[in-house]
């Protein structure tokens, strides 16, 4: 009975998105692939977020307010888990339709991906699975978010080997992509086994080639023994519902991602997916629940070789998040992609094109789609990130700086914006001259 009620009631928030965000598929079936979807199909869809109207929101990249549909699927969960704990537990605890959601918006294989409660979850996972050993080399980048460089230092110290960053860009403005693959093809050298990578920076919005960087790792795999070769790893996490790109596109290795900032879905989900044929190089940190492992530990026998699943982290989990994520998917999907990714990087375009025109401005973020998604990170000249964000929060705005040794403030027009509110922002940036 309540497991047909949660059905129904995940059912009903993805037919809701179908009314709020789909003009925007009849739109491009008459109008042929990229079509945009008209702007009343994305006023529906932003009013499907509780987000106070009282404020500007340009921080949806920080963590996500739940859609309704994502709200719905987990206040029925959380019914079907408060009514009986153990039998939702049993009914629930094959995970594979959350990964087959993740899997078909990922342009991916379920098989292929391991659950997490986190950006943060997933590189640890990665990195710290990694056989490093010393004498073996880390690569990464200056511009990585602190959860990218504390796993690999941790990775690091318990193995020996040791992490070198180089940066692909003097200023983010100006970055190419040519000039971030060259970089990183230069610093790899025969002792590499990792190069860390992360999509988009959160530190100056730019968007790196991933796929350029993956294919100068792959070229650098050629004639290394399996056990030499070079591991492509990327933090995923602020192009992940915002670019139209699959797995297969990205080319990269292994890609953790968090699903509670621009995919919308629950707090404290996450992926980590990875190429089928890697994974039994990976060794779990955290003990898996599903039966590859616990029948092994039953029989006293070693486990199997590690696959996706058994990365999986075991123990007991905010289980209504976790379950309900495939309605975050489900909402991008009814959304589109495209379209998804033609909005988002639009509000962007007016935003920052907006900025340069502002001489009391520096734009640390590319202008170019190419080289940039949903963040924008900026600088006020004579006034601090801080103080910046403070005044524009006098005019009901609510930006960001970036944590990062160098800090610049930050704006992230994303679904949950108009073209007005964009209009807004820039008028209360100009007048902080
Ligand atoms: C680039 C980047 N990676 C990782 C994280 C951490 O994400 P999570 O909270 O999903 O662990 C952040 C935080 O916003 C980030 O900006």
């Amino acid at each position: 009975m309540t497991t047909k009620l949660s059905r129904r009631s995940l059912l009903e928030g993805m037919l809701l998105i179908g009314a709020a965000g789909c003009a925007a598929p009849e739109a491009a079936a008459a109008a042929g692939d990229g079509a945009k979807a008209p702007a009343d199909a994305w006023q529906r869809v932003r009013d499907e977020f509780e987000v106070s109207p009282a404020w500007i929101h340009m921080t949806c990249f920080y963590l996500t307010s739940h859609p309704r549909p994502v709200r719905e699927a987990i206040e029925a969960l959380r019914r079907e888990l408060d009514e009986n704990p153990v039998d939702a537990v049993h009914e629930h605890e094959d995970t594979t339709a959350v990964r087959e959601a993740a899997a078909e918006y990922m342009g991916a294989q379920a098989d292929e991906i391991a659950l997490t409660d986190s950006t943060t979850m997933g590189l640890a996972s990665l990195y710290l699975g990694l056989p490093l050993k010393a004498g073996d080399e880390v690569l990464t980048t200056t511009h990585d978010h602190y959860a990218m460089h504390e796993s690999l230092r941790l990775a690091a110290e318990r193995s020996g080997a040791t992490v070198r960053k180089v940066a692909l860009y003097e200023r983010g403005s100006a970055a190419t992509e040519a000039e971030m693959a060259g970089a990183i093809e230069r610093a790899i050298t025969p002792a590499t086994r990792v190069v860390a990578i992360t999509w988009v920076h959160s530190s100056t919005g730019v968007k790196t080639p991933v796929r350029a960087i993956a294919e100068v790792v792959a070229r650098a795999n050629q004639g290394r023994a399996p056990e030499d070769r070079v591991v492509c790893g990327v933090d995923g996490v602020h192009g992940f519902g915002v670019e139209d790109a699959t797995m297969a596109d990205l080319g990269c290795d292994f890609f953790a991602a968090g699903c509670h900032k621009w995919i919308f879905g629950p707090r404290g989900t996450g992926v980590l997916w990875g190429k089928a044929e890697l994974w039994p190089l990976l060794r779990p940190s955290i003990p898996h629940f599903g039966k590859e492992a616990y029948e092994a530990w039953l029989q006293g026998q070693p486990p199997p070789p590690t696959n996706a699943n058994m990365m999986t982290p075991g123990g007991f989990h905010s289980f209504e998040h976790r379950w309900a994520l495939p309605a975050a998917f489900a909402f991008h999907r009814r959304m589109g992609k495209a379209k998804v990714a033609d909005r988002i990087h639009a509000l962007n375009r007016q935003c920052k094109e907006g900025l340069e025109g502002m001489r009391h401005v520096t734009l640390h973020t590319p202008l170019d789609d190419a080289l940039s998604a949903g963040i924008i990170a900026f600088e006020v000249a004579g006034m601090t990130p801080e103080a910046a964000v403070a005044r524009l929060r006098e005019s009901k705005i609510i930006a960001s700086t970036s944590p990062y040794r160098s800090s610049y403030a930050r704006v992230a027009p994303s679904l949950l914006n108009d073209e007005a509110e964009v209009e807004a922002v820039l008028r209360a940036i100009r007048e902080l001259a």
